[in-house]
């Protein structure tokens, strides 16, 4: 039988780097934290292609661009739109719950 998901909280929404990309340590897992022009998302922060720090990376809006080979994902979707990256990014659906980010995990 499948686990029911639960909100969890990330971060205080105030900590957050402003249209940016803000790195978060959650248990084992490093996350990114993404607030971009439509709200917030978040990813796993390794890059599913070689293991990059996406939070190393170049953020424009919705793209994140990882700094190792610059392969790019969308990341409100996971999508991958830039090669070499070819797997869906592994995302989370995220809110803001009394000033604290949180995930659906
Ligand atoms: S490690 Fe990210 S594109 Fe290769």
């Amino acid at each position: 039988m499948a686990r029911e998901k639960v909100w969890k909280d990330v971060i205080r929404a105030d900590a957050l780097e402003k249209k940016w990309v803000t790195r978060v340590d959650f248990g084992v897992r490093k996350l990114a934290v993404y607030d971009t022009p439509s709200g917030l998302y978040t990813s796993l922060a390794l890059c599913n292609h070689g293991g990059a720090d996406l939070c190393d990376g170049y953020f424009d809006g919705h793209v994140i661009e990882c700094p190792l080979h610059q392969g790019a994902f969308d990341v409100r979707s996971g999508k991958p739109i830039c090669a070499p990256t070819t797997r869906q990014m592994k995302t989370f659906e995220t809110r803001v719950h009394e000033g604290m980010v949180q995930i659906l995990t």
